[in-house]
């Protein structure tokens, strides 16, 4: 009977010691979150430049990463990865510039331009295709973050526009 009592004892010692334990780091580390003053930000935005084919790889899927450009301006929307992922429904604007489909309300690749084509000046886009195309920069400005800028690959800039 004796034992019985010991052994009841020392079990309710050790769950008791073992809650303790548990909760004390569980709180401890929640404080360490809130209160680190060096704590790093959540996404480092890494500003540099982007030829089309550069951009090409960012696609999600030989890339990880999914990057969009919008009018000069690169995004990573790996976060929008249904949306923009290899099987999502705009997958076709991952890697690319988006602005004439964004522009034209139209994923098809006719409104999209390859990597070996000169980047896209937007000519032919009447004035309201251009406010859609700021309102949805407006989108892509709020929600995603800027990591560089569209710049022209000097090796496929002199082809003739098509
Ligand atoms: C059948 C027609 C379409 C339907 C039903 C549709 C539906 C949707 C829905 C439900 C969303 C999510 C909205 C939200 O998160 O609040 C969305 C977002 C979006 N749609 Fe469409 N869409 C259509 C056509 C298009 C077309 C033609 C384009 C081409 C420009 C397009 C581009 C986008 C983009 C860029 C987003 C934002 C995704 C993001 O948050 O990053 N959609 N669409």
């Amino acid at each position: 009977m004796e034992t019985y009592v010991i052994i009841a004892v020392l079990s309710i010692l050790v769950l008791v010691t073992l809650k303790n334990l548990l909760f004390s780091t569980v709180t401890q580390i929640e404080l360490e979150k809130e209160i680190d003053p060096n704590a790093e930000p959540e996404e480092t935005t890494v500003i540099r430049e982007f030829t089309p084919r550069e951009l090409s790889n960012f696609n999600g899927f030989d890339l990880e990463k999914i990057y969009i450009a919008v009018k000069g301006n690169v995004y990573d929307v790996s976060k929008g990865r249904q949306f923009y992922g290899p099987s999502g429904p705009y997958s076709n604007f991952a890697g690319h510039d988006a602005s004439r489909g964004l522009a034209l309300n139209s994923f098809e690749m006719e409104n999209i331009r390859r990597w070996d084509e000169p980047i896209d000046d937007l000519q032919g886009l009447n004035e309201s295709e251009l406010k859609s195309l700021d309102n949805w920069e407006g989108m892509f400005r709020g929600k995603y973050p800027c990591v560089g800028t569209l710049v022209p690959d000097p090796q496929f800039e002199n082809k003739k526009d098509v």
